[in-house]
């Protein structure tokens, strides 16, 4: 039977590569490609500025993207939307705008110990600036994290919490849902990391109860260089803006300056209006695909990924031993072999995985490793590449004279 989506990749198309490095970037569809050379061919001007009738029309193209943000979220307003460079900058302005405003000493910032490094170090500047104590939630050796530990962690100073709703090195599910509760509970606000979620599954900012969600366009077939903050409106309306510049004021004198109304305020200089209109074509053909239709080759692949590594001698996974757990992301350790020759070997074999602390060092301290080999799937993979993963992983320690 033929691959629904494989033939919509031109990069997987015109290689023979076994791309398993989706949660690093995903490739994207030739329909993404083509809206965002179409912008610069037939609706490029500067957006938000100009009055001529092509300026009004990259504007409504860049309006009309954020509205199609918003339904994707089922945000209320596309004042909400906060089109950024991608996640790490969405949690930036968070932390530096929100967290810089709010928090003082004796209060505290709690995060799970499986965050990206774009998920702790910003709430590192906000404790060393302001006083306030950075905490963790630890996971169990599978990745979970037992709800009684979560609400154990809660202490009435908590004002900031903040987790992945996918782990980029496990694949498990944070406690996002429990944590933005618990954190409501004390007055604070919950930051969710969607950067590994939103290409998956469904994320609706409402079910999930938070206050600030972040993602990237580049893991979700969008182009790269344009990402989203969503916030609830009450708390960007009473946030200072993040960067200062172009178009994000309502006037300006010598000494000071007043700020645009929502969203402007918080996009400041030239806007990334190919990047926004290729973010829409993407959210149009995830939308196509459907996120059941994509969860069940998902899980299927990951399924046979996971069940050949687990019957591989001298190869541990990390986190959970179900597919279901890991939302077709894969990191393993073999047995002697340093995870950066575990990649150059797949390499050889025409697979493309990542070695290293995938920017999770804390999580792989957390779990006795220094680092480790992550394959990551997505919609366009194929059994074969698979399979040719799993017979390349199963040759490792032979070629590297361990037997
Ligand atoms: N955050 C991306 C990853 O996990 C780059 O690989």
């Amino acid at each position: 039977m033929s691959h629904p989506f494989r033939a919509d990749f031109p990069l997987l198309v015109h290689t023979d590569i076994a791309f398993l490095d989706s949660a690093a970037t995903s490739q994207r569809p030739e329909c993404v490609i083509q809206a965002e050379k179409e912008y610069y061919e037939r609706y490029n001007a500067n957006p938000l500025r100009g009055f001529y009738d092509l300026a009004q029309e990259a504007t409504a193209r860049y309006e009309g993207a954020r509205e199609k943000v918003r339904a994707f979220l089922n945000a209320d307003s596309a004042e909400e939307i906060i089109f950024t460079r991608n996640t790490t900058e969405s949690i930036n302005l968070v932390a530096w705008s929100w967290g810089l405003s709010n928090l003082k000493k004796g209060d505290e910032i709690l995060i799970t110990i499986s965050e990206h490094h774009s998920n702790i170090l910003p709430w590192q500047m906000v404790a060393q600036r302001t006083g306030a104590v950075l905490r963790y939630i630890f996971c169990r050796e599978d990745g979970s994290y037992p709800k009684e530990e979560v609400e154990a962690a809660f202490t009435g100073k908590v004002k900031l919490a903040a987790a992945a709703l996918v782990s980029n090195v496990l694949g498990q599910e944070g406690p996002v849902r429990q944590m933005a509760k618990l954190v409501h509970l004390n007055g604070g606000v919950m930051l969710a990391d969607a950067a590994q979620a939103a290409p998956h599954m469904a994320v609706d900012v409402k079910a999930l109860g938070v206050d600030f969600l972040a993602f990237s366009g580049h893991k979700m077939l969008a182009p790269m260089g344009i990402g989203v903050l969503w916030g609830r409106k009450d708390l960007l309306d009473s946030m200072p803006p993040f960067l200062r510049g172009g178009e994000m004021i309502d006037s300006v004198r010598q000494q000071d300056a007043t700020f645009a109304e929502l969203p402007h305020k918080f996009e400041a200089g030239t806007v990334n209006g190919a990047g926004a209109e290729g973010l829409a074509a993407a959210i149009d053909y995830l939308s196509r695909a459907g996120f059941d239709r994509i969860g069940d080759i998902e899980l299927s692949l990951t399924r046979r990924a996971l069940s050949g590594l687990q019957a591989i001698p001298h190869v541990r996974v990390l986190g959970g031993t179900t597919a279901e757990e890991h939302h077709g992301i894969l990191a393993f350790l073999v047995d002697g072999v340093h995870p950066h020759d575990v990649s150059a070997i797949l390499n050889e074999d025409g697979v493309a995985v990542r070695a290293g602390h995938h920017c999770a060092q804390p999580l792989h301290t957390h779990l006795g490793a220094r680092s480790s080999t992550r394959a990551s799937l997505y919609l366009y993979n194929t059994e074969e590449e698979i399979d040719r993963f799993l017979e390349s992983v199963s040759s490792i320690r032979r070629k590297m004279g361990l037997g």
